[in-house]
């Protein structure tokens, strides 16, 4: 046993030196004023670097020209906190890119070309408390369940992207979000627009500049005005458009409903009368057995 043990010491000393070592290398161009901390800040990157540190918490890549993550990139790196990939070339995240992130509190992907936000980008980050998307002028769109997960989001940044409209239901599992930033987009003020309208009325204490800061534009005129300027009562027509299958299915369904409360009270009735007979039959009995 023991020499086993002798000769077992240096190798584990060696791989662990070698590993260790390993952790405290910095990739070339960047520095690593830290032991967890990687800043490659404007170096004229066009892909991510190579032997980081998988020890690694705050990852600085802002100011490059990086266009993609493979999609395997963060797997490594399960200590990841920060992660800043703001004003890059990044056209789109891959879903699964960040699934395994599971620390990462703070994510910048601002000023980027990003396009949209499928579901799944953001796996399970369940630790994520900031999402910076803005800045992004071609991103117009978010799948149904991009945010899914993201319990622990407070802060949302979606400002001066190119959303006209925006699913209000996207932003249900956000259940902790405290900041919202919408501002800058060309909204349109159409009947897309009505339930994020009310939403956003409802959250407007969420909105850094309010109401007031958030701009869209009328459907015919072209012109922006401040939602402030706007009310519920000004989607009023948005209830009463509708269409003929919409008129189908509610008579279709009163149909149905009528049906069902016939088929209902039909029921009842037999039901009543059995239970009146039964209740006469064991009451012949009763008298019966007295007598
Ligand atoms: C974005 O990065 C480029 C390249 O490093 C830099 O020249 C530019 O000033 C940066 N822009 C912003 C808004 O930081
Ligand atoms: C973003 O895309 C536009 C149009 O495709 C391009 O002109 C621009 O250089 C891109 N910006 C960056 C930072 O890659």
């Amino acid at each position: 046993m023991s020499p086993c043990i002798n000769w077992l010491q240096p190798l584990l000393a060696l791989i662990s030196s070698t590993l260790l070592a390993r952790g405290h290398n910095c990739p070339s161009h960047c520095s690593c004023p830290d032991h967890h901390t990687v800043d490659c800040t404007g170096k004229g990157l066009t892909r991510v670097p190579d032997s980081i540190p998988l020890n690694v918490r705050r990852l600085l890549l802002s100011n490059n020209w990086i266009p993609w993550i493979p999609s395997d990139f963060l797997v490594l790196y399960s200590d990841l906190v920060y992660l800043d990939l703001r004003n890059n070339s990044l056209t789109k995240m891959d879903p699964g890119t960040l699934s395994t992130s599971s620390r990462l509190v703070f994510l910048d992907l601002g000023n980027n070309n990003l396009t949209d936000i499928p579901s799944g980008t953001f796996g399970e980050s369940r630790s994520l408390i900031k999402l910076r998307m803005g800045n992004n002028p071609y991103l117009t769109v978010v799948g149904k369940d991009a945010f899914m997960g993201l319990t622990s989001l407070r802060e949302l940044d979606l400002e001066r992207n190119g959303f006209t409209e925006l699913d209000v239901r996207v932003l249900e599992p956000l259940s902790s979000l405290q900041m919202l930033r919408l501002e800058g987009n060309p909204w349109l003020c159409n009947c897309h627009f009505a339930k994020l309208f009310v939403w956003l009325t409802e959250n407007s204490h969420k909105l850094p500049s309010g109401m007031e800061g958030i701009e869209c534009a009328l459907p015919l005129l072209g012109r922006r005005i401040p939602l402030s300027l706007l009310s519920e009562d000004s989607f009023r027509q948005c209830h009463g458009n509708l269409t003929l299958m919409d008129y189908l299915i509610v008579i279709f369904s009163g149909i149905c409903v009528s049906v069902a409360a016939i088929v209902a009270s039909f029921f009842l009735a037999s039901t009543v009368h059995c239970f009146q007979r039964l209740s006469k039959g064991s009451n012949g009995d009763e008298e019966d057995g007295n007598q």
